[in-house]
């Protein structure tokens, strides 16, 4: 159903300025993307307690858990993924609006697709982090045997595989997982958000 002249938008009295401020931080999507195993779920929840640890409120997306729920209606082909993403932008907006820090680990393939998630969250909150591991490692590393089955053919339209990955052109930044340990990741994450410095 589109919008028509019976949805109206009711603006509340809190603004998002003000709501940032309580946080000492300015809302922002980092938007982490690359092939399954590439260290996305990793790097998001270390993000997440360390910001969580120095005072800020953060929340990660995930593509397992979203899953779970939110998507759980949702497979895995280019137009399901399409509307995961989507699903998934329009709430990284929403908490984004309630002042938080948003870190999504998607796999999130296709480039139309993300390019409509910076559009939904806004060119100024959206950061797109681009988790280059090589698909050798990430191969390798097979953390939930998916690889395995899928060069099986048990497993259909398995990004890497069966399935493109479009790799972002100009990402924000790039960190490739098998050079970069896991805090120096953090860290490299943090220095993309601007937060004010807590005193307690
Ligand atoms: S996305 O392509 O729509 O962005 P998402 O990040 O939500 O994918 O989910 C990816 C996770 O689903 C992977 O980490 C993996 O555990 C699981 N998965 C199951 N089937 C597939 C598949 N065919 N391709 C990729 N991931 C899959």
């Amino acid at each position: 159903m589109s919008l028509n002249e019976n949805i109206r938008w009711h603006a509340g009295r809190l603004s998002i300025e003000e709501r940032a401020n309580r946080l000492r931080q300015k809302p922002a999507t980092l938007w982490l993307t690359g092939l399954s195993g590439s260290g996305k779920s990793t790097l998001a929840f270390a993000l997440e307690y360390a910001l969580h640890e120095h005072g800020y409120s953060a929340v990660v997306l995930d593509g397992d858990n979203v899953r779970h729920g939110l998507c759980k209606d949702l497979g895995f082909s280019a137009e399901d993924r399409s509307e995961n993403i989507r699903r998934v932008a329009e709430v990284a907006r929403l908490m984004n609006d309630a002042g938080l820090i948003v870190i999504t680990s998607f796999i999130s393939p296709f480039r139309a697709d993300r390019e409509q998630a910076r559009q939904i969250v806004g060119e100024e909150r959206f950061r797109e982090i681009h988790l280059s591991t090589d698909l050798s490692v990430c191969e390798q590393r097979d953390p939930k045997g998916l690889y395995k089955k899928a060069r099986a053919g048990a497993l259909a339209e398995f990004t890497g595989i069966s399935s493109p990955y479009e790799a972002p052109l100009q990402p924000f930044d790039r960190i490739d997982t098998d050079r970069l340990s896991l805090d120096e990741s953090v860290a490299l994450l943090m220095g993309h958000l601007e937060l004010q410095p807590v005193t307690r």
